[in-house]
């Protein structure tokens, strides 16, 4: 397994082009379950999870082929009626996203079976809000053998109300949705920039959908035929953008970050504001200076637009050598303090109650060999190096994999002594 060796203590400076979003390209390359023909998707991030999702969709019979050199970032997805509508374990285990393909073969083929993912690093991460939302709108739900076998000769419009705010919850309801005979109502929707683009790349496709980026989204569902292909260019990832961000931060850098969507970080960058950090942001690029030290912040985590989970890890490695004591609070997920003991191991003092994790700031970081445990504590472990004294070594690094495109290269082309040891 690969690991990452990074030698603290350089400032980041420079410019940073940011990938596309994989929270998007995952739901989208989904939805071309939707549409017979030739989907092109553009600014597809090349990372692990997007290669599962493709790899998926080639054993259900939608084949993707990514092009290369400067291309490499375009993908085509062919769509035939000859569709295998089955997640397997072996692909459904590895990332749980993988479930994103039910809403659409079950809209487009009246039938599915996926297995479900079972839990994660972070928590339990039930699909429970998935399945009462496909049984709104009349599919037939029934859970054998460890999968979700669902049939529906043909969905109709329904009224769904998530009791949790859900992102891929969402995201497969409202694809199954989009060929319901009738109109849906989804109430207390997610409200992600991912989900928003997702709503957006289904109405180029012929859907009919009101409401998109608000918590109430109408559908009003269409016939198959009257769907397209789609043609959509992924939105950038604004959580790259924000763990780079930090890491300008945590080494009192000075980097621009460019082809990224500053308003989807207004809550991040208040508390980097907050913490010292200058930030001024253009159309699709921001300027992030970091202070010496950062002062610390309090901090939780909630739905869009709210502070995301996904950076709660990044920030919390701020925090540590923050200048003062900091209050963080994960509201999302049960158990997303993963990365707290390896930060330990590299002397920051932070003391987990339940939810809330209170964070001793301290003057410095040591290096030390720590392990990642999921994908974001894994960069949070990186960003924690780029302050460290002394070498830090990054073990597990397909965790980071999954997430990031070429993570380390972008660091390094800004100033980081950070290098990919292969084994
Ligand atoms: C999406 O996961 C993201 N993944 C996650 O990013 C992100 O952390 C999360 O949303 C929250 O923003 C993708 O978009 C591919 P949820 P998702 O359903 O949809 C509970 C990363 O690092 N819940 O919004 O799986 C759930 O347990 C990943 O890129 C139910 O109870 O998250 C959690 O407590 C990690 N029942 C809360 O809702 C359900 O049926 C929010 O989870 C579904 C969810």
């Amino acid at each position: 397994m690969d690991r990452l060796r990074i030698n603290g203590g350089k400032r980041l400076e420079g410019v940073a082009r940011i990938s596309g979003a994989k929270n998007a390209a995952l739901p989208m390359l989904a939805a071309t379950l939707l549409a017979d023909g030739e989907h092109t998707v553009t600014n597809v991030p090349d990372l692990a999870d997007v290669r599962t999702m493709l790899r998926l969709l080639g054993r259900i019979g939608a084949y993707g082929e990514r092009g290369n050199g400067r291309g490499r970032h375009r993908v085509t997805v062919e769509v035939s009626t000859d569709i295998d509508p089955v997640a397997e374990y072996d692909l459904v285990k590895t990332m749980r996203a993988s479930v994103l393909v039910l809403g659409p073969l079950l809209a487009r083929h009246g039938r599915a079976r996926v297995s479900l993912p079972g839990g994660c690093a972070i928590g339990a991460r039930p699909i429970d809000l998935h399945l009462q939302g496909l049984s709104a709108l009349g599919a037939n739900i029934r859970l054998a053998h460890g999968y979700v076998e669902a049939k529906a000769r043909r969905l109709k419009g329904g009224r769904f109300v998530f009791d949790t705010v859900t992102v891929t919850g969402t995201e497969n309801v409202l694809m199954a949705a989009v060929l319901a005979k009738g109109t849906s109502v989804l109430e207390n929707c997610a409200r992600e920039p991912e989900v928003v683009e997702l709503a957006r790349a289904l109405v180029t496709m012929g859907a009919r959908i009101e409401g998109i980026g608000t918590e109430t989204m109408v559908v009003r569902g269409v016939e198959k035929d009257a769907l397209s292909p789609m043609k959509r260019a992924i939105c950038p990832d604004r959580i790259e953008a924000g763990t780079l961000a930090i890491a300008t931060a945590i080494t009192g850098g000075d980097v621009t970050l460019t082809e990224c969507e500053p308003r989807h970080l207004d809550a991040l960058t208040e508390k980097l504001r907050e913490a010292g950090a200058e930030i001024s942001s253009l159309e699709g690029s921001m300027r992030v200076k970091g202070p010496p030290r950062p002062c610390s912040v309090d901090m939780r985590t909630t739905p869009y637009p709210g502070f995301p989970t996904d950076m709660q890890a990044q920030l919390m490695a701020l925090c540590s050598i923050a200048n003062g004591s900091s209050v963080i609070s994960e509201q999302v997920f049960e158990n997303r303090f993963m990365h707290v003991s390896e930060l330990g191991r590299m002397g920051a003092n932070v003391r987990v109650d339940g939810h809330t994790a209170h964070v001793k700031g301290v003057e410095r970081l040591s290096g030390a060999p720590v392990m990642a445990t999921d994908l974001r504590a894994s960069a949070s472990l990186v960003l924690a190096g780029l302050r460290a004294e002394g070498s830090t070594i990054v073990q597990r690094v397909y965790h980071l994999d999954r997430g990031y495109e070429r993570l380390e290269a972008k660091l390094r082309k800004l100033g980081a002594d950070i290098r990919r040891l292969r084994q």
